[in-house]
């Protein structure tokens, strides 16, 4: 199947994204929330990316004309599902709520749309086990911002059809994207390698190690990463992280996924991270960051 219509629910920080990455690829795309000013603000948050780029002489004003003409907006949940060949689901992350959904999207989809979840770190098998078609349901994985990340980690659960990863593994190169095949478990690839990274560069910090700015340092100049731990750490927000690793701990019973104290101290203390400007930097408003003083 060539996927041509795509469904995404959330327009999120996520889910506006992949409906954007979807567009530019000429797929008619619906993108759906629970509340009208949720969708009508993923919708301004593409609008004003698409806006930047044409301002940059990257994209003509009639290009975006066409990108943002193929995307409908949604608060109806049947509406916007029933011509879908691919729903990718970018809620919350709550595995309660993920089931909820698919349970729905199980109902209101024709029985060949494909369900795909963006979830980060949960089971994706749990979320499949929701529906009457496993065999149809699938993990997307795409990364912040998704528009413009060329990665999408593709999560086969327990009785994913071949079909599926294939359908699945062709749309996200249609998108413009590489993906790659990776087993329900815990944390999937990346998540399950940047956990411990976070984690110890936090920990180095607590314990006097050395500055988040020198850690920082060290690793873009001494490991060639694009940027440190912390400054990642920032950029994915702490509440994220602590949510992730609280799921990995539950499913790896207690395996991997000890989140470092001094993440739950920076959520105690109201820093988040770069999304409220608040991190082991503090970002200022002419955009340049200086190091917080933690101790
Ligand atoms: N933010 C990231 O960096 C990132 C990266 C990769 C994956 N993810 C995953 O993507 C998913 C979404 O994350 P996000 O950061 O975009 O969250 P977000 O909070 O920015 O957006 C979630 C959206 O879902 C909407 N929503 C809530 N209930 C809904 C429902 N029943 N149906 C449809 N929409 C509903 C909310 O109104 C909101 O607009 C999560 O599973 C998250 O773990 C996030």
């Amino acid at each position: 199947m060539d996927v041509k219509n795509v469904t995404v629910l959330g327009a999120g920080t996520m889910g506006r994204g992949i409906a954007q990455a979807s567009a530019m690829a000429g797929c008619s795309v619906v993108l759906y929330d629970i509340k009208q000013e949720f969708v009508d603000g993923g919708i301004a948050g593409i609008s004003k990316i698409l806006g930047k780029s044409v301002e940059k002489g990257k994209r003509t004003q009639e290009e975006v004309d066409g990108i943002m003409g193929r995307i409908k907006k949604s608060i109806d949940l049947a509406e916007a599902v029933k011509d879908a060949d691919f729903v990718v689901e970018a809620v919350p992350e709550n595995l309660d709520l993920k089931k909820k959904v698919f349970a729905d999207l199980d109902k209101l989809c024709k029985p060949a749309a494909i369900l795909a979840s963006n979830t980060s770190v949960l089971p994706v098998t749990a979320i499949a086990s929701a529906t009457q078609r496993p065999s149809k349901v699938i993990g997307t994985h795409f990364f912040n911002p998704a528009a413009v990340m060329k990665l999408v980690e593709v999560i086969t659960p327990i009785g994913v059809a071949e079909e599926t990863v294939q359908i699945t593994m062709d749309f996200c190169k249609k998108i413009g994207k590489v993906p790659v095949k990776c087993k329900d478990t815990p944390g999937f690839i990346v998540n399950a390698l940047l956990g411990s990274f976070y984690q110890i560069a936090a920990q180095m910090v607590m314990d006097g190690v050395a500055t988040a700015e020198d850690i920082d340092t060290a690793m873009k100049l001494g490991a060639n990463h694009p940027m440190g731990p912390c400054e990642l750490a920032d950029f994915g927000g702490f509440d994220i992280i602590a949510n992730g690793s609280d799921e990995m701990f539950k499913y790896t019973s207690g395996k991997s996924g000890q989140l470092c104290l001094l993440y739950r101290k920076m959520i105690e203390a109201g820093r988040l991270g770069r999304k409220n400007g608040k991190g082991f930097y503090d970002y200022l408003p002419d955009g340049t960051k200086k190091p917080f003083k933690l101790f």
